[in-house]
């Protein structure tokens, strides 16, 4: 698991989605940023909630994804319902798991929240096993809190 460093790339998103209202423009900031700039980040991407119990796929970074995923389906689903952040390290034991790419071995899916409601959820993929953890998850929380 790598300890990385967030504070670049985070000021970074918040400059260039500082007073933007635009939800699938800072979707696609935030996408690109941390793709481009996080070693163990394979795909990036939102999944966006377009009616209740159902996510479709939003702005990305990395191979193609699937295009819609109910809440009853994989990691993205199960973080939807929970509306809790999952880490999965290791995503061949994480039952239901949605595999876009067969090099995918770990994954960490956190819940959007704008004014207390879901909008989506975002999606990083891993092709190293147990890649993520707390460290990732506070950082990343904390971007989405900051942006969203
Ligand atoms: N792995 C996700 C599906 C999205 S693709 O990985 C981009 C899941 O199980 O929900």
């Amino acid at each position: 698991m790598t300890e990385r460093d967030y504070k670049t790339v985070s000021r970074t998103i918040a400059a260039l989605c500082e007073g933007e209202t635009d939800i699938i423009a800072k979707m696609a900031t935030i996408s690109c940023e941390l793709y481009q700039a996080l070693d163990g980040f394979d795909w990036v991407g939102f999944y966006r909630v377009v009616e209740p119990g159902l996510l479709k796929i939003g702005p990305y970074q990395g191979g193609h994804g699937c295009l819609v995923i109910p809440f009853d389906k994989g990691v993205c689903g199960a973080c939807a319902t929970s509306r809790t952040t999952q880490i999965v390290e290791d995503v061949e034991a994480f039952p239901g798991h949605i595999a876009c790419s067969s090099s995918t071995r770990s994954e960490i899916v956190l819940p959007v929240f704008e004014n207390g409601n879901l909008v989506a959820v975002l999606d990083v993929d891993s092709d190293n096993p147990a890649e993520f953890g707390e460290h990732d998850r506070e950082a990343l929380e904390a971007i989405l809190a900051a942006n969203f």
